[in-house]
C-alpha cells in the first residue's frame, strides 16, 4: 500500500517543473581542520553551479555548504584540544568559511548544525517522522564507530584476534559495544521504495555507485536507531518531547539540506528537491538509503541526484593525521596559487576511481597547462613587440581565408574550435571537469600550434599588417573561447583573462561559444561585427597578460638541506618567444 503510494507519488513529483537548481555539499565535520579532500567536494559542487549559471542565465542556481557540529566526534575533540565545546566548533568552522572563500566558491548559504534555525527544522522534521508512525522506542545493543558516528552490524566487522578489538571493516575505524534505549527508524520499510527510487535514470552518479547501493539493497535492510542517551551524547539536539535523548548525528545532519531553505516554512518548496547533492564514496549509505527514506517518511521529494565522488591519496597513501600526511589547502595554495589548486584538484581528480595527489604531478600540470599552454599564448598574442597597439585585432576576412585554406596549422584549429563547445558542455552536464580540460588544452595546443606556424613575428613592419591582425585576432578568439569555457573550473583566472581582453560581462556566457572567426568568419566575435580592420577593441592595460607564473621545483637548501619554498618565475617560453624572435 505504502509502496505503490510513494512510487505514485515519485512519478508526480518527477513531472514537476522548477527553474530552481539547488545543489549541496555534504557539511563537514568540525573535528579537524579542513583539507583537501574537502576542499575537493565544494570545489565540484562550485564548478557545476558555475556551469548551470553560464549554461542557463536565468535559472535559480542555488548553492549550500557548511559544517556538521553535533555527536560524541566533536564532543570528544573538543576534550582533547581542553576548549569548550562551542569555541571549538566556531573556531574549526571559521576555518571551513574562509577556506571556502580563498578558494572562491560561490556558496549562497553556509549552514551550522548548532544554528537555532537549523535546531527548529530537525524537531520539526522528527515530529513528522513520528507522527507519520516511523519512529518506536526500543532497546538496542551493538557495536557503535564514533568516528563514523553509526552503528555497525557483526559482518560489517574485523575482529583484530590479537588485541581482542573489533573495527569496521569498512573504514577501520574501532568500535566500542554499545547498550542502550534507543529511537529507531523503520527503514526496513522503506527497502523497496529506496531501492526503486535509486533505480531511476542517472540517479546516482557514476554508475558504479548505484551498483554498490544495489548490492547493499539486495540484503534485508534493518531499522536504524535514531537516537543516543542525552547522558552519553549530551552535545547534540534533543529528541522532541523526551529530554532523555538526542538526535542521532546523521540524522540531525542530513536534515541540514532543508534547514538551509528555509524549512518548515513553506517557502523551502521553492528549491526543493536537491537537482544534485555531491557526497564523497563513504558516506554513500547516509545519502542513498537513509536519506531518501527519512524524505519519504516525511513526505519529502527525494533529491533529484547523488553525485558520488571517490577520494584523494597522497603519493598513492590515505590521507591520515597518523601519518601526518594530511594536505592543507591553505599551504597547498601558497605553492600553487588558489587557482592552481582548484584546476589540479578539477584536472586530476576522476569521481570513479580514487585521484592521487602528488607535488610532481601538480607541479607538472600547473606548468605546462596553465603557464606554458594557456598562460604563454595570452603573453604572445599580448606581447607589445607584435601588438604594439595592445588591441583585439579585427579579422580581415581575405586573409582569414588563405590562412584556413592554406595553413594546415589554421585548419586544425578551427576545426577544434568549431567542436570546442558541444563537447565541453557535454562534459560539464556529466561533472567531467577533467574532460573539460583536457578538451580545452587541446584547443589550445592546436592554438600554440597556429601561431608558431603562421610565424607571425615575420609579419611584423607594415605591409603585412593586415596578416599579422588576423593571426593575433583569431588567437585571441581562441583565448576568449577557452576564457569563457573555463570559468567554472578557474574563476578568477578566467576572468583575468577576459579582462584583458576587454570583453563585457554580457558576452562571457555559454551562448557566446557561438561568435569566433571557426563560426563565422566576418565577425570575430570580440564583440563587434567587423572586417576589413575596424571594430577592434583596445585591451585592458590594466590587467596583466601574465595569467600563471611558472613554478619552480623546490630544491633542498644546501645548508639546511630541506626543501626551499618553491618559486614561481616565467617561462622559458614566456621570456623568450612572448617576443620571440
Ligand atoms: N559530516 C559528514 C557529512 C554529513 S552530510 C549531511 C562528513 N563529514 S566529513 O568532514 O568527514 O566529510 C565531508 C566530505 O569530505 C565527504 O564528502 C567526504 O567524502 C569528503 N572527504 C573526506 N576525505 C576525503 C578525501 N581524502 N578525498 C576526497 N574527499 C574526502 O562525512
Amino acid at each position: 500500500m505504502l509502496r505503490s503510494r510513494i512510487k505514485q507519488q515519485l512519478r508526480q513529483w518527477g513531472r514537476r517543473y522548477t527553474s530552481s537548481h539547488y545543489v549541496t555539499t555534504p557539511i563537514f565535520y568540525v573535528n579537524a581542520a579542513p583539507h583537501i579532500g574537502h576542499l575537493y567536494s565544494a570545489v565540484i559542487a562550485d564548478a557545476h553551479c558555475r556551469y548551470q549559471r553560464l549554461r542557463h542565465p536565468n535559472a535559480d542556481v542555488l548553492l549550500c555548504t557548511g559544517t556538521d557540529e553535533h555527536g560524541t566526534k566533536i564532543q570528544q575533540a573538543a576534550a582533547g584540544h581542553k576548549v569548550p565545546v562551542g569555541q571549538y566548533c566556531d573556531e574549526i568552522s571559521q576555518r571551513y568559511r574562509d577556506v571556502f572563500q580563498a578558494a572562491h566558491i560561490q556558496n549562497d548559504d553556509f549552514i551550522r548544525t548548532t544554528e537555532e534555525r537549523h535546531k527548529q527544522a530537525v524537531s520539526h522534521f522528527w515530529r513528522k517522522l513520528h507522527d507519520n508512525g516511523h519512529i518506536y522506542s526500543a532497546a538496542y545493543s551493538g557495536w557503535y564507530c564514533v568516528s563514523d558516528e553509526v552503528f555497525l552490524t557483526d559482518s560489517q566487522l574485523r575482529l583484530d584476534e590479537a588485541s581482542g578489538m573489533r573495527y569496521s571493516l569498512e573504514s577501520g575505524h574501532p568500535v566500542e559495544w554499545t547498550e542502550e534505549t534507543n529511537y529507531m527508524f523503520r527503514l526496513s520499510q522503506f527497502q523497496d521504495d529506496v531501492r526503486h527510487w535509486v533505480k531511476q535514470e542517472a540517479r546516482i552518479r557514476p554508475a558504479k555507485f548505484e551498483k554498490i547501493l544495489l548490492d547493499t539493497l539486495s540484503e534485508p535492510l534493518p531499522d536504524v536507531s535514531v537516537s543516543r542517551p542525552s547522558n552519553r551524547v549530551h552535545w547534540a539536539i534533543p529528541v522532541p518531547g523526551d529530554d532523555s535523548q538526542t538526535v542521532y548525528v546523521w540524522l540531525d545532519a542530513l536534515v541540514n539540506y532543508l534547514s538551509s531553505l528555509g524549512y518548515p516554512n513553506e517557502k523551502f518548496a521553492k528549491h526543493w528537491p536537491p537537482a544534485q547533492q555531491i557526497i564523497g564514496k563513504d558516506i554513500l549509505k547516509f545519502h542513498g538509503i537513509y536519506w531518501p527514506a527519512f524524505l519519504m517518511a516525511a513526505g519529502l521529494e527525494p533529491p533529484r541526484q547523488l553525485y558520488v565522488h571517490s577520494h584523494w591519496t597522497v603519493d598513492g597513501q590515505k590521507m591520515s593525521k597518523s601519518k601526518h600526511n594530511v594536505v592543507d589547502p591553505v599551504k597547498a595554495a601558497q605553492e600553487y596559487t588558489m587557482e592552481g589548486l582548484r584546476y589540479f584538484l578539477l584536472r586530476e581528480g576522476v569521481a570513479h576511481s580514487d585521484g592521487n595527489y602528488s607535488h610532481v604531478k601538480a607541479l607538472r600540470i600547473l606548468n605546462s597547462e596553465l603557464a606554458d599552454t594557456l598562460g604563454n599564448l595570452l603573453s604572445r598574442a599580448c606581447a607589445k613587440s607584435l601588438n604594439p597597439t595592445q588591441i583585439y585585432p579585427a579579422l580581415h576576412s581575405e586573409e582569414l581565408t588563405e590562412l584556413l585554406h592554406n595553413l594546415d596549422a589554421a585548419k586544425r584549429l578551427e576545426e577544434s574550435l568549431l567542436q570546442l563547445a558541444e563537447r565541453c558542455q557535454q562534459h560539464y552536464e556529466c561533472n567531467h571537469f577533467h574532460l573539460v580540460a583536457d578538451t580545452t588544452m587541446a584547443t589550445l595546443h592546436a592554438a600554440n600550434n597556429f601561431f608558431e606556424s603562421s610565424k607571425p613575428w615575420e609579419l611584423k613592419g607594415g605591409i603585412n599588417a593586415q596578416r599579422l591582425e588576423t593571426i593575433i585576432g583569431m588567437t585571441m578568439d581562441v583565448l576568449r573561447l577557452c576564457g569563457i569555457v573555463l570559468q567554472p573550473i578557474i574563476p578568477q583566472l578566467a576572468t583575468q583573462l577576459l579582462d584583458k581582453l576587454s570583453l563585457p560581462g554580457s558576452q562571457r556566457c555559454w551562448s557566446r561559444l557561438s561568435e569566433s572567426f571557426a563560426t563565422d568568419g566576418n565577425c570575430n566575435g570580440n564583440g563587434i561585427g567587423q572586417d576589413q580592420g575596424k571594430g577592434s577593441r583596445q585591451l585592458d592595460g590594466q590587467t596583466s597578460a601574465l595569467l600563471f607564473q611558472r613554478i619552480v621545483e623546490k630544491k633542498l637548501d644546501k645548508s639546511t638541506q630541506k626543501p626551499q619554498p618553491a618559486k614561481r618565475s616565467k617561462s622559458k617560453k614566456e621570456r623568450t618567444k612572448a617576443t620571440a624572435p
